[in-house]
């Protein structure tokens, strides 16, 4: 029998269980990451990062990416599967990000999953790295339900997302130029911060006041869109005059300041959406969801309009394995056919493929 058939037929078989235990694989950047999942209970997530790799560079190289996630991934998985206290003969599906990400950070993770599931007989599933980012609020809480709109903010994406049902995404909202992860990212850069810039930025604003006036891009536009290029220029030509004036630079007020604006930004427009839509549940995913003034912000003034805020553990907002392994167990349940073993990596998959 054809790989395919027998894949589908075992996920047939295990689809209607509660408790699926899947194996995820999530290599789209500079994070291998693997989690073992029991239905939506998380039982393992092993994640080797890049950070201090890629720190010297001042950002992610993506040929030492690759050869990285290379050196990791095996290791990564046993450590997971020990975790888990488990042996791949208890996994029932392997699930891995396809996209979107660096081409060959991706395809160490698909090549890696695709042998794995080849070599078991067992399903793959093939899962939208954002999809992944949205799914970790299951982890955090098994019970949310469709309809809720969601912020994802990450390093690649600032886009509102109307997630009208496991998996189908209406997107009411999204970035014009820079994602907000990639601004903190440039900013901390000016600040002379290290990779990645969002930590380092909010560790930073703490020690300072938002005194410096940053503009407000669309101010004036009926749109739920953003733009933060002209925010992070606004930042840099401020930093470059004062070193012109030869000026100590304000960098906690600045940056500060920025992490301000950049918030303000992100919940305005997620909660002026959720009113307009009448929609009362507002979840945040993504790396920049980790920020804990982004967090208080989006809760606080939801919660004066009526309206529930989730976000998933700090762990689960930057890259992970437990978030593809939660939207693989979406994507069963939604009826999802296993994925062939000549599956490859979409670079510029978007949110709603
Ligand atoms: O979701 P993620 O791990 O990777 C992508 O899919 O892009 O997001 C990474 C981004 C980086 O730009 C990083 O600076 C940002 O998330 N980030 C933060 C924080 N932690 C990570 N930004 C602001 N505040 C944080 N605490
Ligand atoms: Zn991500």
């Amino acid at each position: 029998m054809e790989y395919i058939e027998t894949a589908n037929r075992k996920l047939d078989e295990i689809r209607q269980r509660e408790d699926i235990v899947i194996l995820a694989i999530e290599s789209s950047c500079d994070e291998t990451a693997v989690a073992i999942t029991k239905g939506r209970q998380l039982l393992a997530n092993a994640i080797a990062s890049q950070i201090d790799i890629h720190k010297r560079f001042g950002g992610v190289v993506p040929e030492i990416a690759s050869r990285n996630h290379t050196l990791a991934i095996d290791g990564v998985m046993k450590e997971a599967l020990k975790q888990a206290d488990m042996t791949l003969d208890d996994i029932d599906c392997i699930a891995v990000t396809y996209g979107a990400g660096l081409l060959g950070a991706l395809l160490v993770g698909v090549s890696y999953a695709k042998a794995l599931a080849y070599a078991t007989q067992k399903p793959l599933i093939a899962v939208n790295h954002i999809k992944g980012h949205i799914a970790a609020n299951y982890i955090a809480k098994p019970d949310l339900q469709p309809p809720y709109l969601c912020l994802i903010a990450s390093g690649g994406h600032t886009t509102i997302a109307y997630v009208k049902s496991l998996g189908e995404v209406e997107i009411k909202g999204t970035t014009q130029d820079d994602a907000c992860g990639e601004a903190f990212d440039k900013v901390a850069r000016v600040l002379g911060l290290p990779y990645p810039g969002g930590p380092q930025i909010e560790k930073l604003a703490k020690d300072g006041k938002p005194t410096i006036e940053l503009p407000t891009p669309y101010k004036d536009k009926d749109t739920y869109d953003f733009s933060y290029s002209g925010i992070k220029t606004a930042v840099i030509n401020y930093a470059h005059k004062k070193e012109q004036k030869g000026e100590e630079l304000e960098r906690a007020d600045l940056a500060c300041s920025f992490q301000e604006k950049v918030t303000d930004i992100m919940v305005n427009n997620t909660l002026r959406c959720a009113c307009d839509m009448n929609v009362k549940t507002v979840v945040i995913a993504g790396g920049v969801g980790a920020n804990g003034v982004l967090r208080k912000k989006m809760s606080e003034r939801a919660e004066k309009l009526g309206i529930q805020v989730y976000y998933p553990p700090m762990i689960l907002c930057t890259d992970n394995g437990a978030m593809i392994a939660s939207e693989a167990y979406n994507m069963i349940k939604r009826g999802a056919k296993a994925t062939d073993i000549d599956l490859d990596a979409n670079a510029n998959l978007r949110v709603w493929e």
